[in-house]
């Protein structure tokens, strides 16, 4: 009797083992399947994750490099990757995390720009932040006690900022309205005037208008689109490119990402929803639907960053977590242009597909690499690549569960439509006594060298 039970319990503890220990396994027919299996990539995407722990900073991964291989931003990113996750699964474990993180990152004036990290930040690192906030008052998720910021404020005064012509190209020349790449002038990459940086305030604005049916919004939005569109910053094929210099924006930096062609996308499907299904928002969709499919899909419909995949160990940790955000912004678009579900669908299914079967490195034997059109494991362990897998998994569900709310449609976020500071202001450093002369050269070179933080693989440009 001993004995059995004995090896009932061992063959029992072999089998959950031996489950553990399996590549990822999901059947992308079954819901049920695909919640379990993008339940384990969360959980395996969160050990990179130390926030919650003494001694390390809430909010953000291990970072920035040297000290960590994250920059600030992509903890702002993974927020959004599992405030999306939840919606689609339903899966509330990670609440207390995620608010926590949201909110200790707010700074002293509830903008997302905590003076450690600003004077390194760049307009697409506080918009990344901005999107988590976003999210959360677009899925209903909890608000933040009374006294604490709320979500849509948050988002708010991120536009604002943003929309303070002290972040932008002011000299009555071609680039006259472009949002630069950089918000202080100490940094590499402030007289880059880029298309993610506009491309985020764009699907800023266009989300905000949904939400709030305020006008500004989508006006401030489409302003932004005409401008980049008038740059040849998207081609009449709709290729994306890079962005250009100041002083005219020409000599454009052809690389294409497929997170910018995404947020593109994203931002003219709630533009073609705010108006109604308006026809010269429809054949942005349709043009941006089409070129992500042309350029980052290429390869039997699976994910692909073309501007440096096919290079050995060009893709760097940024570029390596773009295609995550493109997987669930497809399928967010569907969500409020219901039309591109037949357009979208079997692309990304080919192409989760493809990134689930890679998923069997590690020491638990499902941890995910980036390159998916090898169909095999490439060594490589990373958040971002957990979150590329999550994000694909989100985005086979996300199109059959409620859309994002407006205030007039379940949506409890308090907004305010004049948050965010009038000015940005380099932060001040506290006077340097001895102790801190180190931390104070550290960031004075910081200053320098600015753009070694954000998106900072200018080398290639
Ligand atoms: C800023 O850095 C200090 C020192 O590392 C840390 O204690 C604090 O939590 C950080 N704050 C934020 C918002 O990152
Ligand atoms: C939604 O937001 C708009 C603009 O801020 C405001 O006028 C309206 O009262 C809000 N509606 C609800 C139900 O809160
Ligand atoms: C609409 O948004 C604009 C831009 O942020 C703001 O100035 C204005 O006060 C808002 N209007 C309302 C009614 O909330
Ligand atoms: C659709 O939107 C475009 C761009 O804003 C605008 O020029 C056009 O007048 C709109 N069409 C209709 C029918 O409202
Ligand atoms: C706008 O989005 C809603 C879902 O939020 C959807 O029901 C509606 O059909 C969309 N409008 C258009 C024109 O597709």
């Amino acid at each position: 009797m001993m004995a059995r039970l004995t090896t009932t319990l061992l063959a029992a503890c072999g089998l959950l083992a031996g489950r553990a220990l399996g590549a990822l396994e999901i059947d992308l027919d079954d819901t049920e399947s695909i919640k379990k299996g993008a339940a384990l990539v969360a959980q395996d995407l969160l050990t990179f994750y130390h926030g919650d722990e003494p001694g390390w900073v809430p909010g953000i991964l291990p970072g920035p490099p040297p000290d960590g291989d994250y920059y600030w931003w992509q903890g702002g990113a993974m927020w959004g990757a599992l405030l999306d996750y939840r919606r689609a699964m339903g899966d509330t474990q990670f609440d207390d995390l995620i608010t926590t993180a949201l909110l200790f990152q707010v700074g002293p004036d509830n903008d997302y720009m905590p003076p450690n990290w600003t004077a390194s930040m760049g307009n697409d690192d506080q918009a990344f932040w901005a999107y988590a906030a976003l999210l959360a008052a677009e899925t209903g998720y909890t608000n933040p006690a009374d006294d604490q910021p709320q979500w849509l404020a948050l988002a708010q005064a991120v536009f604002n900022e943003q929309t303070h012509l002290d972040r932008r190209v002011t000299d009555g020349g071609n680039c006259e309205w472009g949002l630069r790449w950089q918000v202080y002038s100490t940094n590499n990459g402030f007289d880059y005037i880029n298309t993610v940086a506009n491309a985020c305030y764009f699907n800023m604005g266009a989300r905000l208008a949904r939400y709030t049916a305020n006008d500004t919004y989508g006006e401030l939005a489409e302003k932004t689109w005409d401008l980049i569109w008038r740059l040849g910053y998207i081609s009449e094929d709709y290729d994306v490119y890079d962005g250009a210099h100041l002083p005219d924006c020409t000599g454009i930096n052809k690389a294409q990402f497929s997170y910018n062609a995404a947020m593109l996308l994203q931002g003219c499907a709630y533009m073609y929803n705010v108006t109604n299904g308006n026809a010269t928002w429809k054949a942005r969709v349709d043009g941006l639907a089409a070129g992500i499919q042309r350029v980052f899909f290429s390869n039997k419909d699976i994910a692909y960053e073309p501007s440096c995949e096919p290079a050995p160990g060009s893709c760097n940790s940024d570029m390596m977590s773009y295609r995550g955000f493109m997987h669930r912004w497809m399928a967010n678009s569907i969500q409020v242009a219901p039309y591109l579900y037949d357009v979208l669908m079997p692309t990304l299914k080919a192409s989760a597909a493809a990134g689930v079967k890679q998923c069997t490195g590690g020491t638990n034997g499902r941890m995910c690499g980036f390159h998916w059109t090898s169909g095999v494991y490439d060594g490589l362990q990373s958040a971002s690549l957990q979150m590329n897998v999550l994000g694909a998994l989100t985005a086979l569900v996300m199109p059959s569960v409620d859309p994002p709310l407006t205030n007039t449609t379940g949506g409890t976020s308090k907004g305010d439509p004049n948050a965010g500071q009038a000015r940005t202001e380099l932060p001040t450093l506290a006077p340097i006594t001895t102790g801190d002369k180190a931390g104070a050269s550290i960031i004075t070179i910081l200053i320098i060298t600015g753009a070694l933080s954000a998106f900072a693989w200018m080398s290639l440009d």
